[in-house]
């Protein structure tokens, strides 16, 4: 609902961000926190993420990437919906400038571990540690990370750099 989003720009008022969405409700959102919190380092495009890296950013454009729980279609026949797919995640590493990041956060394991291969396997991108990264400060735990954590569940943060 854009209060990651808000929280972070807030954080760094140094960077401009650019918030891709395209659930109303949560672009709707950020809106109001944006005018609430008076920010003036965020733009809202609400539209598909892919078609936005692909046609909206140059390469070398981003000094970092942002994708917390992506949806991870658990069944196995619909995992060809997930986001993080060998060719977006080369689209969006040609975007991002040299010594730049991804960060994805999940709190599906399996999905996780997709991810960490993906990201292993793409060439312009290189783990920042052995394998899972541990939450860095400006990340705040999201409402539906505190419940999952209390039932149990893990979250899993991947960071790359641009190599
Ligand atoms: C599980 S929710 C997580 C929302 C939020 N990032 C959080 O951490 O609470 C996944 C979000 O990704 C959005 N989404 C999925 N595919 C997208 C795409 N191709 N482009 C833009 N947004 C997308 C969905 O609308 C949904 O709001």
């Amino acid at each position: 609902m854009g209060d990651t989003t808000a929280a972070i720009a807030a954080m760094f008022p140094q960077y401009d961000f650019l918030a891709v969405e395209v659930h109303a409700p949560g672009v709707g959102g950020l809106l109001k926190l944006i005018e609430k919190q008076k920010l003036q380092n965020i733009r809202v495009v609400r539209h598909d993420a892919v078609e936005v890296v692909e046609h909206m950013i140059a390469p070398g454009a981003l000094a970092g990437v942002h994708v917390f729980f992506p949806d991870p279609w658990p069944k196995k026949r619909h995992h060809k919906r997930r986001l993080l797919q060998p060719a977006f995640v080369h689209a969006l590493a040609q975007r991002i400038q040299s010594g730049g990041y991804i960060h994805v956060a999940t709190d599906w394991q399996e999905y996780a571990t997709v991810i960490l291969e993906t990201l292993r396997a793409e060439p312009l991108l290189a783990n920042t540690v052995a394998d899972y990264a541990p939450r860095p400060a400006y990340r705040p735990t999201t409402k539906f990370e505190r419940r999952g954590l209390a039932r149990g569940h893990g979250v899993w943060d991947v960071i790359f750099r641009r190599r």
